[in-house]
């Protein structure tokens, strides 16, 4: 199948059959590929962490708004972090980029005010979360991105104030009810010629 055909075949999940598991080689080939996730000059300025521990996903459920029941039922959520600690981020680039590439957030970015470089740094998770979701896709693995859960109660429950929670991924096997599989609810883009350019 091509690429073009995986993502057309991949859908946001909405229910998942608790029962069934991923292969656990797949889960770790997907922290693999997100390790290998782009970023702008280099800097990485994510965490992704794991969670297939049930008690922990039940109190991230809890913290999850309408996704609660995705979250308890996937067979991984995948949370989405980013660096939260300017300083610590710019002693880890200074320590580990090229002087070519520290130049420019020294000239570009550092100069920022804080919540403008925070928000840099969100740019480059949300692009993780694109590579995520195309591996998935590729992969055969189901997926939801989900923006509607309670970040604050997320980093508590996770921990390590390093990092703040910004979104999270369920992944896992579709449960053979789910409402929004592509047969029920056929995909919807706008019209490509509005979307896609070529000049
Ligand atoms: C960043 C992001 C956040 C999203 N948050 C949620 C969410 O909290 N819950 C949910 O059910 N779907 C969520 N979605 C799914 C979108 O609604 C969905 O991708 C869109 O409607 C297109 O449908 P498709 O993914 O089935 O092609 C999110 C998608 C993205 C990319």
């Amino acid at each position: 199948m091509s690429f073009f055909e995986s993502m057309k075949n991949r859908y946001t999940t909405k229910v998942y059959d608790k029962s069934k598991q991923l292969d656990p080689k797949k889960v770790e080939e997907l922290k693999n590929i997100l390790h290998m996730s782009p970023s702008s000059i280099n800097s990485q300025p994510w965490q992704f962490v794991f969670v297939q521990d049930q008690e922990l996903k039940n109190k991230l459920a809890e913290a999850s708004y309408f996704n609660d029941e995705k979250v308890r039922n996937c067979d991984t959520l995948v949370v989405f972090r980013r660096v939260n600690n300017i300083e610590a981020f710019e002693k880890d680039i200074q320590e580990r980029l090229p002087e070519r590439t520290n130049t420019y957030y020294q000239q570009f970015l550092k100069p920022l005010p804080d919540d403008q470089i925070k928000s840099w740094f969100d740019k480059q998770v949300y692009l993780s979360i694109g590579v995520l979701l195309g591996a998935c896709a590729e992969m055969g693995i189901d997926s939801t991105p989900m923006e509607g859960i309670e970040v604050d109660k997320y980093d508590q429950a996770l921990g390590n104030d390093e990092f703040a929670t910004l979104v999270a991924v369920a992944i896992g096997e579709r449960h053979e009810d789910d409402f929004n599989q592509l047969d029920r609810v056929p995909k919807v883009r706008k019209e490509f010629d509005k979307v896609v350019k070529s000049m």
